[in-house]
């Protein structure tokens, strides 16, 4: 199964050093919100740096299936016409969002306290994923849902006319939940309340306070995030400028650790604690990582990475590490298998449900590339083979996950014999250029098998 009916086979063997800059696109996450946060300003939000994956694009068209404007001026350069809070219209058609977990369970939160129905779907990959952890917080709201068994899409939501403000903690570490809940307590009066145990990515706080809404942050004696809203603000329509995504720089970065002999800059890389876990676990194990030119971009602290060939060691990752690098363990499992010793994921359960099984998928993709692999059900540990070890000579299941994807390319860049995929075409939900920019840091990738 592809994303979009026709797989792209693809293939990624050994090559010599990588070299050169990799600048990769924007952050998923910030581009999905800059469009919604436009949406919901009245008046016309500019972007800049937007990423233009297949993603963002689909939430791009769910934001004017609800009446606003959206406008594309040229490369990552777009503005958004908001309609305000409470300005929604009932959408016409279905909405879907393709691939994208983050975009129809921000909108459902969105759309779950207006007076009207909304209908989403999404590909093979979304409609498997869970919705429940979106639909029973938004039923204390007072929203009604319909889906498949499981509260699987296709679903529909039966907004509010008359939402009831909740005060919700998190069950499981999820920015996807907490923001589901914010942007419901937007369209309702009074004080919304959202308690997380484990920090996650702070983008939408940051974004609503930057739009102007009445947000605050605080730290219960427990230790726990204790996030309060106001509800109905009037947003202000802001120029967001959207900064490069840490969760696609890290393939040209883990690539370049385990690719003799290379030395890569990758610039403007998040350095936000809910976002850099990767980075500090790489340095654990050894990487050779400077960090230069720290400076704030697009309201996110970020530096450069200079990047360079690495003798690597394996390492426990602690289970408070997940939530800021939960993207990232398929290509830290790649990274792991080139290493010395074993590497230990715990507390990694969440990675089940993303697009993909992804310890599923990584493990038996690894294992058909000789590296030996433990798992259960919250755990994931690689024994690791060494800088030459790794056998590579099999084809990978992609599962319609564009992470699975890009983290076996990647693996194939130092194997012994090539690594080929069954379909890249989901890498273009996040990474567009993937195959571009990797080619011209000296990988060799190619649309074939074999
Ligand atoms: C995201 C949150 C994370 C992450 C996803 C993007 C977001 O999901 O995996 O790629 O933009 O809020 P969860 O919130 O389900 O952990």
């Amino acid at each position: 199964m592809s994303a979009h009916g026709n797989p792209i086979p693809m293939t990624s063997r050994k090559c010599g050093p990588l070299s050169g800059t990799a600048a990769v696109p924007g952050d998923k996450s910030i581009s999905h919100r800059a469009l919604i946060f436009g949406a919901m300003a009245v008046g016309e939000t500019k972007i800049t740096g937007l990423l233009e994956g297949e993603d963002v694009l689909d939430t791009g068209k769910a934001m004017q299936a609800l009446g606003a404007q959206v406008i594309r001026h040229g490369e990552g350069s777009w503005s958004v016409h908001g309609v305000g809070v409470g300005g929604f219209s009932e959408p016409e058609q279905v909405i879907d969002c393709g691939n994208s977990g983050t975009g129809v369970r921000l909108i459902m939160g969105l759309v779950s306290t207006y007076d009207f129905a909304t209908t989403f779907t999404g590909d093979g990959s979304l409609r498997k994923r869970p919705m429940a952890r979106i639909t029973d917080p938004l039923a204390l709201f007072g929203a009604k849902s319909y889906g498949r068994s499981g509260g699987r899409l296709p679903l529909t939501i039966v907004g509010t006319a008359n939402p009831v403000p909740v005060t919700y903690e998190t069950p499981m570490p999820s920015a996807q939940v907490k923001t589901a809940v914010l942007f419901a307590g937007l369209n309702t009066p009074g004080e919304t309340v959202v308690i997380e145990k484990e920090a996650t990515r702070d983008h939408t706080e940051r974004m609503l306070k930057g739009f102007g809404a009445d947000i605050t942050t605080e730290t219960t004696p427990e230790g726990y995030n204790k996030i309060t809203l106001k509800g109905q603000p009037e947003l202000q329509p802001q120029e967001v400028a959207v900064p490069r995504d840490p969760s696609s720089a890290a393939f040209p970065v883990c690539a370049a650790l385990i690719v003799e002999g290379s030395n890569i800059l990758v610039p403007g890389v998040s350095q936000n604690t809910t976002r850099n876990g990767i980075y500090t676990t790489l340095v654990e194990m050894g990487a050779d990582i400077t960090f230069e030119n720290p400076r704030t971009e697009g309201g996110e602290p970020v530096a450069d990475l200079r990047v360079k060939y690495s003798k690597l060691k394996g390492v426990e990752v602690p289970p408070e590490r997940a939530a800021s690098m939960i993207d990232e363990y398929p290509v830290l499992s790649v990274v792991a298998a080139y290493a010395e010793g074993t590497t230990t994921m715990r507390g990694v359960k969440e990675l089940r449900v993303k697009e993909s099984d992804r310890i599923d998928a990584m493990a038996r993709g690894l294992e058909a590339c000789g590296v030996e692999i433990e798992e259960d059900e919250d755990t994931f540990i690689v024994h690791g083979r060494g800088p030459n070890g790794v056998t590579g000579g099999a084809t990978c299941a992609t599962h319609i996950d564009h992470r699975i994807a890009m983290a076996f390319l990647v693996c194939g860049m130092a194997s012994q014999k090539p690594v080929s995929i069954d379909d890249g075409s989901p890498i273009a939900t996040s990474f567009p250029v993937f195959e571009k920019l990797m080619s011209g840091l000296g990988a060799q990738v190619t649309r074939a098998n074999r």
